[in-house]
């Protein structure tokens, strides 16, 4: 079978491109097709420094500019969209009109539930698969995670807990959208914090029947954070080091405290497994491409957790609003 042929819009930190020191982060767009034996055909990004550092390492048969242009004339089967949310609706629906078999968003998709839901309903139309990067949902320890508090394993959830540095549509668009992934409901907004314009830190409260998130960034942090407890009616899962350790806690009796019962670690998930959600997320691809379907984690299911993040972001301003 001829390997499909793969081309990178933006040759950034996450499709590859060794822009911090000389090497690319691990986990990896370009590293991926690498795994999966595809031919990396083309890559495009206007900042000709960082193509040609990207060409450098990774020998795109070509480089462009322009990623439109790529995609009209690289003869593309697969497209990675790794540039900044603000320009993935426009480059997704020319890869759609220029008839291309498959589309991998990076995080946070287009980052608004209305632009998102055009680019799904175009894929939709031309029968194209579109797989969205929210890494965690391609992890396999984090899948592992699902399973686990969707078979009760841990009990109800009852309350989530998270912690994100950066903004809530950049880094927390992974914490609304993991929290939706491990406790699958009909989440609606209780409370935010207040903010002026369209992303920042925002703190929320949100509930699904008897389960309540709230998520608080952290403030002027001289660090990264991504940090998720969530506390079930029978145990605790914890998720430190951005992810990459997950630990299931249940129930111990107390010897120094007879009657009481603490929480004890008693399993961790494979640790460091995130980099490869990269790899599991192009694969997934491929095979909705082979099979002529709709990717596994489906769109519209992203689109939701954006929806939540836009009620978040126009309340925070209404705050705001209110107050000043
Ligand atoms: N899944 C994850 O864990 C994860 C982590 C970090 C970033 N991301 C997402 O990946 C995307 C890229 O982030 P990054 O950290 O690599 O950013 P980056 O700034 O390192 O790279 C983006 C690149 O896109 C280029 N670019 C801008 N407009 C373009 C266009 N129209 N056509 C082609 N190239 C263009 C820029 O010049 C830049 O080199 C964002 O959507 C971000 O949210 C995902």
């Amino acid at each position: 079978m001829t390997a499909l042929r793969v081309g990178i819009a933006g040759c950034g930190m996450i499709a590859g491109g060794p822009v911090r020191g000389d090497r690319p982060i691990l986990g990896n767009h370009a590293q991926a097709c690498r795994d999966l034996g595809l031919v990396l055909a083309a890559a495009a990004d206007p900042d000709a420094a960082r193509r040609e550092k990207f060409a450098r390492y990774w020998s795109p048969e070509s480089s462009w500019a322009d990623a439109l242009e790529m995609i009209r004339a690289a003869q593309l089967d697969l497209l990675i969209v790794a540039t900044p949310p603000e320009t993935h609706e426009a480059i997704c629906l020319a890869a759609v009109a220029a008839g291309i078999r498959g589309i991998l968003c990076e995080k946070p998709f287009t980052g608004h539930a209305p632009s998102a839901e055009r680019v799904r309903a175009a894929c939709e139309e031309a029968a194209i698969p579109l797989v969205v990067n929210f890494s965690r949902r391609w992890d396999e320890s984090h899948q592992e995670l699902r399973r686990a508090l969707g078979a009760g394993e841990l009990g109800e959830p009852r309350l989530v807990t998270g912690c994100y540095t950066g903004t809530l549509r950049g880094n927390g668009s992974h914490l609304v959208d993991t929290v939706r992934m491990l406790c699958p409901g009909d989440w609606t907004l209780e409370w935010t914090s207040q903010l002026r314009g369209d992303d920042g830190p925002v703190a929320l409260a949100m509930r699904a029947g008897a389960a309540q998130a709230l998520l608080a960034p952290v403030g002027d942090a001289e660090y990264f954070v991504f940090e998720l407890d969530v506390s079930c009616t029978r145990g605790r899962a914890r998720l430190f080091n951005n992810g990459n350790e997950i630990h299931l806690e249940r129930p111990q009796s107390s010897v120094e405290f007879p009657g009481y019962r603490y929480l004890q670690r008693s399993a961790s998930l494979p640790e460091g497994t995130l980099p490869r959600s990269f790899t599991r997320a192009l694969d997934e691809l491929c095979r909705a491409v082979a099979e002529r379907r709709v990717a596994s984690v489906p769109p519209i299911e992203l689109i939701q957790s954006l929806a939540l993040i836009d009620a978040v972001m126009a309340r925070a301003q209404q705050r705001e609003e209110t107050i000043s």
